[in-house]
């Protein structure tokens, strides 16, 4: 049986994470927050004193990942090996650790099938960089959102400070313009559309308006 997937790729900050969540609400399905499966490994490497250069035992910590997400308030609770680290794996340290080990290819390889698992009826809304060309080549319907970084450095002060996190402003547009680049020159699945996406420029709108074109995209499809 073909189930459905949604991809929704693009840069960080992008506003993935609330479009990808409401996709997934209105429509009942899944949600595989890729991120967080690269933003976990760097957590659980920094813990048992793995070196973030080194790519055999980065792939080692990727593949015994002992992960558990369960629904919460407004956001995925994310436990590893029991404990809740939802809060610890948002930081933009995090986020940074994140990237380095998401550009070597062992660690991407042992957490492919892991993404490909959350693909259960009746069906998955996929939040990443890769999901429409790499982990889910035959998505039903593949989207990538855009923004300038001056833009999501913005609205990821705002999410931030919201959850009572410390943020600079100028600092984290250069954290987020640095990501970019190594995320979009990387060898290994790199921030890329997919030939068959359908682009969204969110520059000048807001959730709802990029929400409402998503559904329309999705609507008749699925
Ligand atoms: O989406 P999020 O900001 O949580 O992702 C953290 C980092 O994980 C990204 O900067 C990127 O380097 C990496 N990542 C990736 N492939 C994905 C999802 C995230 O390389 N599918």
């Amino acid at each position: 049986m073909n189930l459905p997937v949604i991809a929704v790729d693009g840069p960080s900050g992008v506003g993935k994470g609330t479009l990808c969540r409401r996709l997934a609400q209105v429509l009942g399905f899944h949600l595989l927050d890729s991120g967080s499966l690269y933003r976990l490994t760097a957590l659980a490497a920094e813990r048992a004193g793995v070196d973030l250069d080194d790519a055999a035992a980065l792939a080692a910590v990727a593949a015994a990942l002992d992960v558990d997400f369960a629904s919460g308030h407004d956001d995925l609770v994310v436990r590893l090996a029991g404990e809740d680290v939802t809060l610890a794996i948002r930081s933009e340290a995090a986020g940074m650790a994140a990237s380095h080990v998401a550009a070597l290819p062992a660690v991407r390889a042992a957490l492919l099938q892991r993404q490909r698992d959350f693909l259960q009826p009746p069906g998955l809304v996929a939040d990443g960089r890769d999901m429409g060309t790499t982990v889910f080549p035959h998505a039903t319907v593949k989207i990538f959102l855009t923004a300038s970084a001056a833009e999501r450095a913005r609205r990821r002060y705002k999410q931030l400070s919201e959850k009572g996190i410390d943020a600079n402003l100028a600092a984290l547009e250069k954290e987020i313009a640095e990501r970019d680049e190594r995320d979009a020159s990387r060898s290994a699945s790199p921030l890329k559309a997919a030939d068959d996406a359908v682009g969204i420029d969110t520059d000048h709108l807001d959730i709802t308006a990029v929400f409402e074109r998503a559904r329309a995209l999705v609507r008749g499809r699925i």
